[in-house]
């Protein structure tokens, strides 16, 4: 049907034919015409697509460089601290670049409610609940002799239900050598071996301890303190304060400690270079095969105007400490392919109930351990000094 009116009609009967062709010319690229438009509107959109994808991938890439520290190079990246791990101890490839000595285990915490007065988190409601963990000695050197006066540590990762995890590292000391980040990374230079001499260089350690008069009182701490004779018997501290929030939301700020149920015995700190380069590893693989060992979980109490983020400074003896519960140790393995071997017992790994306190430890912690994993889970599996102990015993048999 033809939808022109009589006028358009009309018009044209008029038209010559040179009309006609140039009319119909001039229809054809209008249509072309507007085809292009609508491609070239199709580009654009593409192109916005393209170019937002881009702005998304360069603030990825941007925010990627920034928390890796290459944009900042100065900036104390978790990286950077565990550089001067290595730095300071070696690099071990396959091994954690603190604590590189260790030794897994698994047990269960039976809870007995009285914690729950501090913390909703589940742990601390009646009940058993299942745990790993590792014992360890500190410093990066995977083969070092156990008779040292060096940290005697355990990692815990305790399973609670509806998959939280509860992870904790303590050392059997109950205050740190240092407070910040900062100075964490300025001791391990300071203390690290000079490469021109393979030693400590005492000039650089004098002039750090110079301004760090808490690393000085470490120091006394551990010169006056016995060393335990095992690691069953040795008190844990978390060091580190923690958040508490109760069923009813009040926040309480919290130490823990493992109080070891074996009676305390100190080694004797001038034959330690005489003991057995496993000892203190074998004599607790022992006592585990007499029977289980237990310790108890303390929860102490801080009061208004203690410190609670800053881990060089302890809390008097006399704040109210809660028995929650006895943690038993019933099962030791090598960790060579022990199920401690692959996690962090990173200190922000928490139930919801417990948090971290202010303490600018926690979190660099946190990072360098992970930072830690990532390197040694992805460079090939070394014995541990226990495993090689293990298959040199095997051979003389
Ligand atoms: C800024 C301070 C600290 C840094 C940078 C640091 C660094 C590290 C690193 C890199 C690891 C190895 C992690 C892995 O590969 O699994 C580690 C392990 C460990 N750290 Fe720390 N640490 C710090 C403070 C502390 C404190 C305050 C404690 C004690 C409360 C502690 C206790 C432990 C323990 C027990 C382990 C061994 C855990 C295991 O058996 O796997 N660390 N640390």
């Amino acid at each position: 049907m033809n939808k022109a009116g009589p006028a358009t009609e009309r018009v044209m009967s008029r038209m010559t034919p040179a009309i006609l062709r140039f009319r119909s010319r001039f229809l054809k690229q209008l249509v072309l015409k507007q085809r292009a438009f609508k491609q070239w509107g199709a580009i654009r959109e593409d192109l916005a697509r393209y170019l937002l994808i881009a702005a998304l991938v360069g603030a990825c890439a941007a925010a990627f460089a920034y928390v890796a520290g290459w944009l900042s190079p100065g900036r104390l990246s978790a990286d950077r601290i565990v550089d001067a791990l290595e730095a300071h101890d070696g690099k071990h490839p396959g091994f954690r670049r603190a604590h590189a000595k260790g030794l897994c285990f698994s047990g269960t915490f039976d809870s007995n409610g009285q914690g729950g007065e501090l913390s909703r988190a589940s742990v601390f409601q009646p009940g058993r609940y299942p745990l790993i963990g590792r014992f360890s000695t500190g410093g990066g050197m995977p083969q070092a002799p156990d008779g040292r006066v060096v940290f005697h540590a355990v990692g815990l990762s305790f399973s609670l239900p509806h998959g939280e995890l509860w992870r904790a590292a303590l050392d059997d000391v109950p205050i740190f050598p240092v407070a910040t980040p900062q100075a964490f990374f300025d001791f391990q230079r300071a203390t690290a071996p000079d490469p021109a001499t393979g030693k400590p260089d005492a000039a650089r350690i004098a002039a750090y301890l110079a301004v760090h008069p808490e690393t000085r009182a470490f120091n006394q701490w551990l010169k006056d303190n016995p060393v335990p004779s095992s690691f069953a018997n040795g008190t844990y501290y978390s060091i580190n304060a923690f958040r508490f929030t109760d069923a009813e939301g009040v926040q309480h700020f919290v130490r823990w400690s493992l109080v070891p149920e074996a009676a305390f015995e100190a080694l004797d700190k001038s034959t330690l270079s005489t003991l057995d380069k496993n000892y203190l590893f074998g004599e607790v693989i022992g006592r585990i095969q007499q029977g289980p060992q237990r310790w108890h979980l303390l929860l102490s109490v801080a009061e208004p105007g203690d410190t609670i983020d800053n881990a060089t400074v302890q809390w008097p003896a006399s704040r109210r400490a809660i028995d929650a519960g006895t943690l038993t140790i019933d099962h030791a393995s090598l960790e060579d392919d022990g199920a401690c071997r692959d996690i962090t017992f990173d200190p922000l790994v928490l139930p919801a109930g417990i948090g971290p306190s202010d303490d600018p430890l926690l979190s660099a912690r946190s990072a360098a351990y992970s930072s830690s994993l990532t390197r040694r889970s992805g460079e090939p599996a070394q014995p541990s000094a226990l495993a090689q102990e293990h298959a040199a015993g095997e051979k003389q048999q």
